[in-house]
């Protein structure tokens, strides 16, 4: 018997499949759904406790994991796991962490859409053990065409890797179509000659989207966004501009759009270049700054000084706690976007009093303790409000996924 858990809109092709090609499915849905000729369980744990192999079709790691704990105490010694969702290999080592010896995983994500999981031609990119590998290869074959890439987690691994060049293309048409509109060239006439050109197959894919819209969400925005945040590329590959492009248009509340919607949203907004951050973990500033401003991959920290929320010097004529009270300001707004000290790039410390440098000298020795970042420290003759002995911003470089 085959588990079948998650019935969105590529599982549910899927399962029927299954079904179809005579094979005895349970199913499960968060959401509760059915798939005619297979049986409906009321939770994981009962979906799978007959099931030989367990297959899961979900959004992201973050439900696979929900998932596979609660199907966890219904687990049959033996089963084999098929991860058929685009979780990314990270996340597919946690779960083979969290499983038990006797139940084996395969990683196994699928290249295709809607269309080809209703006609059974996706390609599986499978990953696993050789044993656990042989004994989906059959089922696996329902689905369509499979390639086995190698051990565990190199389905997941290839899969990733597939996305970071089939999305950003699409992103990459969209501006291009954006541009070639602000620059007043006709739409249609771009999209013949792109058309002519290697980016063929993509134009004449997504031109009914270009030219009616987004159709019924076939492959959600916001899943190709969470396929290039899970790629994890640098800030300064196309990737990473075209993840957070998707980003932004999840925040702008297309997440659950088809991803073409990308082609009008690329049209109207503008990715800021700057953004602006107020972190509520710090004393609001007075109103004529931010705390923080991030850009091309960078965190720029504002001057952090010793006052309380309520504009009051904190350590009045004491160093220590002055340099205290200002690094615990600097890590908060850091941790805010997920930095440390060690992500910072560049300190600059202001003084009104040279001589007090060893008091801060240690406080900062006590933050920052991995290998020290660029550094400047300057003697000021005073800072903005009377009693404030010193002033310390920092830059920082920010994790890739930001
Ligand atoms: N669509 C495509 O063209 C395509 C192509 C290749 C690969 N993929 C990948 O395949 C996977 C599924 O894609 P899809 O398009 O089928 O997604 P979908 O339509 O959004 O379906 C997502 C499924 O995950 C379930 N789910 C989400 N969060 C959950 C949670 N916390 N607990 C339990 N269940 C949860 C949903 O349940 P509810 O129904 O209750 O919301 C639904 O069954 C994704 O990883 C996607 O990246 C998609």
């Amino acid at each position: 018997m085959i588990s079948f858990l998650g019935l969105g809109h590529m599982g549910a092709p899927m399962a029927r499949r299954l079904v179809e090609a005579g094979h005895k499915v349970t199913v499960w849905n968060r959401t509760p759904r059915t798939v005619e000729g297979a049986v409906t369980a009321p939770s994981p744990a009962e979906a799978v406790a007959e099931a030989e192999l367990v297959i899961t079709m979900l959004s992201d790691p973050a439900a696979v994991k929900r998932v596979l704990a609660d199907a966890a105490p219904g687990l049959r010694p033996g089963a084999v796991i098929v991860e058929m969702s685009t979780i990314g290999p990270e996340a597919v080592a946690e779960l083979r962490d969290r499983l038990p010896s006797q139940v084996g995983l395969v990683d196994a994500p699928v290249l295709g859409s809607v269309q080809p999981a209703r006609d059974g031609t996706l390609t599986v990119l499978a990953g696993g053990l050789p044993g656990d590998l042989e004994r989906c290869r059959e089922i696996l074959g329902v689905f369509g065409q499979v390639r086995e890439i190698g051990g565990p987690g190199s389905g997941a691994a290839m899969k990733l890797a597939v996305m970071s060049a089939m999305v950003p293309a699409q992103v990459l048409l969209a501006e291009t179509v954006a541009y070639g509109e602000a620059s007043g060239v006709d739409v249609g006439t771009l999209l013949d000659v792109l058309g002519g050109t290697f980016l063929g197959a993509l134009v004449e894919r997504v031109r009914p989207a270009i030219e009616n819209g987004p159709p019924e969400t076939r492959y959600g925005l916001a899943l190709a966004a969470k396929d290039l945040v899970l790629a994890s590329h640098e800030t300064q590959t196309l990737a990473a501009a075209a993840r957070d492009r998707l980003l932004d248009a999840t925040a702008a509340g297309l997440g659950g759009a088809d991803v073409t919607a990308v082609f009008g949203h690329a049209a109207t907004a503008r990715v800021p270049r700057v953004k602006k951050l107020n972190p509520t973990s710090v004393p609001a500033t007075n109103g004529y700054y931010s705390h923080a401003t991030k850009a091309a991959g960078l965190l720029f920290v504002s001057g952090q000084v010793a006052l309380d929320p309520a504009g009051k010097v904190v350590g009045e004529g004491d160093m220590t706690r002055q340099s205290e009270y200002v690094m615990d300001l600097l890590e908060r707004i850091l941790a805010d976007q997920g930095c440390t000290f060690d992500d910072v790039t560049h300190i600059r410390t202001h003084l009104t009093d040279m001589s007090l440098l060893a008091e801060y000298g240690a406080v900062r020795q006590r933050h920052i303790t991995g290998e020290p970042p660029a550094s400047t420290t300057v003697e000021v003759s005073r800072l903005f409000q009377p009693g404030l002995m010193i002033e310390v911003e920092v830059i920082a470089a920010l994790p890739a996924t930001r």
